[in-house]
């Protein structure tokens, strides 16, 4: 069975575009899958029940994903990879980089090729790249590597060791943005305002080496303030929602360490740190029925 987990970015989103590092964890949830001979190259995503033929061309990125994908085997029969998808897609999980380190996974398993995981997830760049045109690379590596690690892009992922789990209760702001016109916002807002986003870009980069000194020692309160600051630096780029912001803001009432809207934003997910298991799932009351707690250990 191959296997994609998804991921939440604790810092730095966006700003690792554009090389600073960012933190991320890698969590249990996410798309497995399996490949098999067919008549014809197929992709079934479930619960979706959608079902695709690959085409380079198409104008569903998930048929010219797959195109790509079966493009790095050079010899291979027919394939049918059934996946079956566990996360919300355009959330800010990862769901797109995990579909493809699975389908990838579930691929290898089948032809017999060893790859580690984390040459599985530098195959799945190519898959990536079809759904923005200039990922950083974070969400496909921590799909297929997992854990809790300082990502930079053009570096080795450097995972972060901890002596405490970290217990993050994850919302959904039931509404799906795109990665792509996000990353295209920043992007504008860089060419038209350089001085105000190179700063802030330098204030993400000052709280992500913080925030790895804070994992590092263990320092949870810390690291909570850490994600708030983060949060705002998103929320002045103009990356979150009034409905992201007030998950966080009940969260942080309800006794949350920090709270922070996770990935590209404009809808999606945010994020509660919890002191600790059972606080956790008393934060996961206030954030509604379709928020999940995931436990990190490093
Ligand atoms: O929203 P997601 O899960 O696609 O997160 C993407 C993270 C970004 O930093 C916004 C883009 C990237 O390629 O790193």
């Amino acid at each position: 069975m191959g296997f994609g987990r998804g991921k939440v970015i604790l810092l730095g989103e966006h700003a690792v575009v554009y090389g600073v590092p960012a933190i991320a964890v890698g969590i249990e949830r996410g798309v497995t899958a399996r490949a098999f001979p067919a008549k014809n190259d197929l992709l079934r995503l479930s619960p979706w029940g959608l079902v695709l033929a690959p085409n380079p061309s198409d104008e569903k990125p998930l048929a010219r994903a797959f195109a790509a994908a079966l493009a790095l085997y050079a010899e291979r029969p027919r394939l049918e990879v059934a996946a079956d998808v566990e996360l919300p897609a355009g959330a800010g999980l990862g769901c797109s980089a995990a579909i493809g380190v699975a389908l990838i996974d579930a691929i290898d398993q089948f032809l017999g090729i060893e790859r580690s995981r984390t040459e599985l997830g530098a195959a799945a760049l190519a898959w990536e790249k079809v759904f923005h045109g200039n990922p950083s690379g974070i969400d496909n590596t921590m799909s297929a590597v997992g854990g809790v690690a300082l990502y930079r892009k053009g570096h080795d992922l450097q995972p972060l060791r901890s002596n405490k789990p970290l217990h993050l209760v994850i919302g959904y702001s039931g509404v799906s943005s795109s990665t792509k016109e996000m990353v295209a916002s920043v992007a504008r807002q860089l060419e038209r305002d350089p001085t105000r986003v190179k700063k802030a870009f330098q204030g993400i980069e000052v709280l992500v080496r913080n925030a790895k000194l804070a994992i590092e020692a263990g320092d949870l309160v810390a690291l909570g303030q850490l994600l708030d600051l983060n949060h705002s630096i998103l929320t002045s780029l103009m990356l979150c929602t009034s409905r992201l912001d007030e998950m966080c803001q009940a969260a942080r009432r309800a006794g949350a360490l920090g709270a922070k809207m996770t990935g590209s934003g404009g809808g999606g997910c945010m994020f509660a740190l919890a002191p600790k298991r059972d606080e956790a799932l008393r934060l996961r009351a206030v954030l509604g029925e379709d928020s999940f707690v995931a436990e990190v250990s490093t």
